[in-house]
This record gives structure tokens, C-alpha cells and sequence, in this order.
């Protein structure tokens, strides 16, 4: 087996690869309207109700509609992957795999087209849409080397007169919550690491982006993935929510999302249900408040590059985005001026425009929650750029506010838009705890040439992704295992060589010789 390698972002400076995207575009465009029924038990199901999804940067322009479940559907989904579980657990690990190799092949041939259709549902730009299929991409790579792995004897130490051995089975059924911000990427690793384990699942993704997971349910059944190991529910979290966390037969629930959803899911999925003979898992990746750090030793056009790409790249909705920078006195005005001058150059338009820098947030209630934010922020702090929303679709401006106080508001709830705070601190130390002096601990970025102070920060710094003198964001499945501490969530790794034990359970077989 060739050894997992990320796949490689597109370069779109080549004319070449840049017409390939434009061609991509034309083509999703050419589809937009169409109706995304349900997939149940590998049967399309439509409902007289409806999603629509619409594109943040032209929100008159309907992508598409989904057709909406509710309570009956999602008993019918539970019942098809309990109905599928016995066939699937009891597939061998390598016939999984295979399928999840074979859909990275599919992602790989329809790579622009995925991104295209991420451009067009949730306003994601050229660069990030790519690299959001190009992570989904990776986690089927990933996971299904991973599974290999676990599937081969376990390393146990020898008894004579023994025989031992280490199984990881599925636990049975699971439903996966996903995010609307990386809606392929995340949605594809969760549902892949659950599946590929030999679990089976109900897929609810966001409501902001059904297509593109209809998308990745095509990928999939292309791939071969047999009927009702994974089920596609489009409903209101509102109202499946509570019926899917609490159900009997529902053994783990794989939600990323915000920290207000994902603690409601970790209390009631915590009651033991009549008839219930498990204790019910979550994995729960929630929000941050992420901060880069800069100190005066610093490489002050480095800092500010990464700065800005961590805070305002996809309109910061990434619980991975830097939305405090703390900077050490000696450097604090000489770092703001050219963070907010990179700032100020930074193109805000349609995701579909190869030139832009920053597209619409996801939303028109996210828009609007960002700028009750702004208005907390000019009571709290200096704006000193940005401020604003643009007209045409569901744009913010990228958005600063110099000396904010580390108590602040804006410095301490999570915001998930273009919004940063700049904070001054004394010396390092005091930059650091002022880091931690957040419930969340999600990533966090150092940039200086004090090895003495990286150290420190090794040491200190309390988050579960810590990069040092680059950006926050953008872990690469493999290589960066993703997730965070406290109130961030269930520190999960997700890419890492973890994860994919959380969706199992392990049996110990001991045979006498
Ligand atoms: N994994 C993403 C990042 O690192 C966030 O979900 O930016």
C-alpha cells in the first residue's frame, strides 16, 4: 500500500489549473435549483417540506433544496442502520477501507467540481474550497490506512501457554452532526471514521449545506458503500436533535458545532434510556478562542501574514481562527499597523471571484450575530478597521478592534466571523496567561525567535492544537491531529492515530494453548 500522503492543494497561479476551476463553476452553476431528496436505507425519500440553500454571496440565487424530515424519517434512518449493522460490522476491515479508498479516487476525479459546489453553498473562496475537498480527501485516505492498522494483530505481550489477541469492533449505531464550515471536509471524517470501523450512521449535516452533502453521498455510493450503513437526514436540529441523542439503539453521537449545541447533546446523551444496555459516547468538537501570541523578537511581517490568514480567512468561521492577538508592549503598534494594512488589502466579494480574498459569512443570522458583536466591540475596544456590512449578499468586513482588554466580551466568547481583537500585554509571560484566560482551548499560535519563550510555551500554553511562528489554522489530517481542551470540546484528534478508536470498542480474546 502506498504510504497516506496529503493531497496536494491546486496552484491556481498555473492558467491551466485556474480555466479547470472556471469550467467547474460553470458547470455547478449550470445545476443550482435542483431538489436533494433524503437517502434511507439507500432509498431516495422526499418530503413535502424543504431546505433551501442559497449562496451567501447572492443570497436571491438558490443552490438547491432538500427535502426535509422530521421525526418520522429519522426513526426510519435509526432503523435502516440498525437493519444494515449485522452485514457491515462482520464485513472484513479491508473491504471497508477499500471503499473508502475508492471514494477519495471518485473526490479526486470530481475534486473542482466538490469545490465548486462549496463556493457556490457556502461562499467559501477558490483557495479555501480546495483545500476543504482536498482534507476530505485525506481523512478517506487516512482513516482507511488507519483501519488497516487496527484491523492487524495488536502488539501484546506473550504468555506461554496463551494465545491473545486485541479486537477493535464497532460499537453499533451512531449519528454524525456536522458543521456548515468545512461541509465536506468534516463531514466526510466523521462520517468516514464512523463507517470505515464497521459502525453504521445517521448523517445529519447542516442545514446551510445539504448539497454538498448529497454530493458526498453520490461519492459514496459510487465508492460501493453498501444501502443503510450511511444515512442521509436533512432536518431541523431542533427537531431530530433530542430524538436522535436519546434514542435506545443510538450508541455515539459525532457532533462538531457550537459549544451551546454540544454540551446540551453531552448532558442528555448521558441518561441511561429504559432498555438501554450502554453508556452512550460523544464526541463533541465545539468552539475556541484562539490567540496568536507575538513577541518582540519576533518576524513582524511573518506574525502579521499569519495573523491575518488565521483571522480572516473563510470570514474567520473556523473554530480553528485567531481571534485575539496578544502582543508584547515593545512590538504592540509597530504589529497592529501592518496587520491592519494587510487588512485593508484584502479584496471582500463573491466566494465565486478568483480574486477574492474574504467571501460572505455562511449566513444571514450569522451576519447579523457578528454585528450585534461589532457594536459590543465599540464600547470594548479601538476599531480600528473594518466594521461594517457589505451589500449584495451576507458580507462583514474584515473587522479589528486595537486595545481590548482580555476580559472583554470580544475577547472572550467566541464570535465565528472576521472579527479580532488586538490585546496588549506586559512581556511574555503575561501574554500567555492571558492566552489561557479562556474557557476554550482549542489552537494557538507563538510567534518568536526566544527559545527560551517557545519553551515556555510548550509548557504553558493550554490548547490542543499549538503552532509556533506559523498560522493557527489549517491542521493537515496525518500530520496535525485536530482538537482542543476545556470548553472546546472532547479533544477528539481528529486526523491523528486516535480517532478512529473513539467508534470502537476493544475486545481482549485469550485463548489456552
Ligand atoms: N481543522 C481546521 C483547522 O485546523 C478547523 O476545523 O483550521
Amino acid at each position: 500500500m502506498v504510504p497516506y500522503r496529503p493531497e496536494p492543494l491546486s496552484d491556481f497561479s498555473n492558467p491551466a489549473v485556474a480555466a479547470e476551476f472556471e469550467r467547474a463553476l460553470a458547470c455547478v452553476s449550470a445545476q443550482l435549483g435542483k431538489r436533494y431528496p433524503m437517502i434511507i436505507g439507500g432509498r431516495r425519500v422526499d418530503a413535502p417540506e424543504s431546505i433551501t440553500s442559497v449562496n451567501p454571496s447572492r443570497p436571491d440565487q438558490v443552490v438547491g433544496y432538500a427535502a426535509r424530515g422530521g421525526l418520522a424519517e429519522a426513526e426510519v434512518a435509526v432503523d435502516a442502520a440498525l437493519e444494515a449493522f449485522p452485514a457491515w460490522s462482520r464485513t472484513p476491515a479491508e473491504v471497508r477501507a477499500r471503499i473508502l479508498f475508492k471514494a477519495a479516487a471518485v473526490m479526486r476525479r470530481r475534486k473542482h467540481e466538490l469545490s465548486a459546489w462549496l463556493s457556490h453553498e457556502v461562499g467559501k473562496n477558490w483557495v479555501e474550497a480546495d483545500a476543504d475537498t482536498a482534507e476530505a480527501i485525506d481523512f478517506l485516505e487516512y482513516y482507511g490506512r488507519q483501519m488497516l492498522k487496527l484491523a492487524a494483530p495488536q502488539e501484546l505481550t506473550r504468555i506461554p501457554g496463551e494465545e491473545n489477541h486485541l479486537y477493535y469492533r464497532p460499537l453499533g449505531v451512531g449519528v454524525v452532526h456536522s458543521p456548515f464550515n468545512f461541509p465536506l471536509a468534516i463531514l466526510t471524517g466523521m462520517t468516514a471514521a464512523a463507517i470505515v470501523t464497521g459502525n453504521t450512521v445517521v448523517v445529519k449535516p447542516s442545514t446551510e449545506a445539504p448539497v454538498i452533502a448529497a454530493k458526498l453521498f453520490e461519492v459514496l455510493e459510487e465508492a460501493g458503500l453498501p444501502p443503510g450503513v450511511a444515512n442521509l437526514l436533512y432536518a431541523d436540529p431542533v427537531e431530530v436533535g433530542d430524538y436522535l441523542t436519546t434514542h435506545r439503539e443510538v450508541r455515539f453521537i459525532n457532533f462538531t458545532g457550537s459549544r451551546h449545541v454540544g454540551c446540551q447533546i453531552y448532558e442528555k446523551a448521558a441518561k441511561v434510556q429504559p432498555g438501554q444496555i450502554f453508556l452512550r459516547r460523544v464526541i463533541a468538537e465545539m468552539g475556541g478562542k484562539d490567540a496568536i501570541i507575538v513577541d518582540g523578537t519576533a518576524d513582524l511581517d511573518e506574525a502579521a501574514a499569519g495573523i491575518v490568514t488565521s483571522a480572516f480567512g473563510f470570514s474567520g468561521q473556523k473554530c480553528s481562527a485567531c481571534s485575539r492577538a496578544i502582543v508584547t508592549a515593545d512590538v504592540y503598534d509597530q504589529l497592529l499597523g501592518r496587520v491592519v494594512a494587510r487588512t485593508r488589502a484584502l479584496k471582500v466579494g463573491p466566494a465565486t471571484d478568483r480574486e477574492t480574498d474574504v467571501g460572505p459569512v455562511a449566513a444571514a443570522r450569522f451576519q447579523q450575530k457578528i454585528l450585534e458583536y461589532i457594536e459590543i466591540g465599540k464600547s470594548e475596544g479601538r476599531l480600528v478597521t473594518g466594521g461594517n456590512a457589505l451589500p449584495g449578499g451576507y458580507y462583514v468586513e474584515p473587522t479589528i478592534f486595537a486595545d481590548v482588554a482580555p476580559t472583554a466580551r470580544i475577547a472572550q466568547e467566541e464570535i465565528f466571523g472576521p472579527v479580532l481583537a488586538f490585546i496588549k500585554a506586559d512581556d511574555f509571560a503575561h501574554a500567555l496567561r492571558i492566552a489561557n484566560g479562556t474557557e476554550y482551548g482549542l489552537t494557538g499560535a507563538v510567534y518568536t525567535r526566544s527559545r527560551e519563550n517557545l519553551e515556555l510555551a510548550r509548557q504553558e500554553f493550554m490548547v490542543g492544537n499549538l503552532y509556533f511562528n506559523r498560522k493557527c489554522t489549517g491542521a493537515i489530517v496525518g500530520a496535525q491531529p485536530f482538537g482542543g481542551f476545556n470548553m472546546s470540546g472532547t479533544d477528539s484528534k481528529a486526523g491523528g492515530p486516535d480517532y478512529l478508536l473513539l467508534f470502537t470498542q476493544a475486545q481482549t480474546v485469550v485463548e489456552r494453548l
